[in-house]
């Protein structure tokens, strides 16, 4: 494996935010380059616990080595996120006292990993962050019906050009399997009318960005997973423990703002009922009213920084 390349981002504020203290248990769900894993590690010592997983084996290797000082203190686990409750079962531990996680890839994934995430890259089409799942990027691209592939470019990419693009990909694996980054960044730039030029006036972007972040969405099911834990992380949490969530994808954020805003309200009942029935009870305290950004100084540190968004939360004790 190549060295692992990772800035982490907003590290005071997610140090500030998950209350790290002495002796107490913290989950790092998406260790990364475990930047965060160790600034937390060192705020719990000497008793504390810190579980660490991360789906990406890369990761999880690099974990073992850059964590090996804190081997007492630290479990690391090569899972997803949605099998916390199952470790938290294996490990007899009944809660956590805050619990991370920082969403989307890794530089090491970007630019390290030859699983073609990036359009800048001849890689293999292939965009795990799991290597043990069945289905790459070349799967999806080859398998999907246009159809399906354009409502992937356009919910998940938010891409104007969908219909274009899926039925030029339509067109072309006909001829030709589409097997590498290059091959589908090519046909992207090839399917879009009047191919604006990376860094030309008001185009700052490849016109494959979005696609490419679509299918990465798609083949890693994000969205689905981040939605489905957000509930399971506050049942995981000790009364007071804090859920902190960072997150680079409009689509991301909005889903935890809403799962944080319906936790801390707790009634389902629908808005024209006179008065409650359903007798649900918030579970949560939002502590951060609106998303916080990484400072400027941050920003112009580390340019990959400027799209994080930070929110939190804090469970509540309820008395009996
Ligand atoms: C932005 S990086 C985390 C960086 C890390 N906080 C640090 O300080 O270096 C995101 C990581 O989350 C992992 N990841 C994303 N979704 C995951 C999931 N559902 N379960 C486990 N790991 C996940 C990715 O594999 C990647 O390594």
């Amino acid at each position: 494996m190549m060295p692992y390349h990772h800035t982490s981002v907003m590290k005071k504020e997610v140090l500030r935010y998950l209350n790290c203290r002495p002796g107490k248990v913290y989950a790092d769900c998406t260790l990364g380059g475990s930047g965060h894993a160790l600034a937390v590690l060192a705020d719990i010592m000497p008793e504390g616990l810190l579980i660490g997983m991360d789906q990406d084996r890369d990761a999880v290797e690099n974990a073992e080595k850059v964590l090996a000082s804190y081997a007492a203190n630290v479990r690391i686990f090569h899972s997803n996120f949605e099998y916390l409750s199952d470790i938290f079962s294996e490990l007899n531990l009944k809660g956590a006292d805050g619990i991370l996680l920082d969403l989307g890839l890794s530089l090491h994934q970007i630019e390290g990993s030859g699983r073609g995430f990036s359009f800048r890259r001849d890689e293999p089409l292939d965009m795990r962050m799991d290597t043990r799942a069945e289905m790459t990027a070349a799967d999806l691209i080859a398998e999907t019906d246009a159809g399906e592939l354009e409502k992937i470019f356009r919910n998940y990419g938010e891409e104007r050009w969908s219909g274009r693009i899926a039925r030029k990909i339509a067109t072309v694996r006909k001829q030709k399997a589409i097997t590498t980054s290059a091959q589908l960044a090519q046909i992207v730039c090839d399917a879009v009318p009047s191919r604006p030029r990376a860094g030309a006036p008001g185009c700052s972007r490849h016109p494959a960005t979005r696609v490419f972040m679509a299918v990465r969405i798609a083949v890693n099911r994000e969205l689905e997973r981040l939605e489905a834990f957000m509930e399971e992380a506050v049942s995981l949490l000790n009364p007071e423990g804090r859920l902190c969530v960072i997150s680079f994808h409009s689509l991301e954020d909005r889903i935890v703002k809403q799962r944080m805003k319906a936790l801390e309200k707790g009634c389902i009942c629908p808005p024209d009922f006179p008065q409650c029935i359903c007798k649900r009870k918030g579970t949560l305290r939002v502590l951060t009213r609106k998303a916080l950004p990484p400072s400027p100084d941050e920003i112009r540190m580390n340019p990959m920084s400027r799209s994080a968004k930070l929110r939190a939360a804090e469970k509540l004790r309820i008395e009996n």
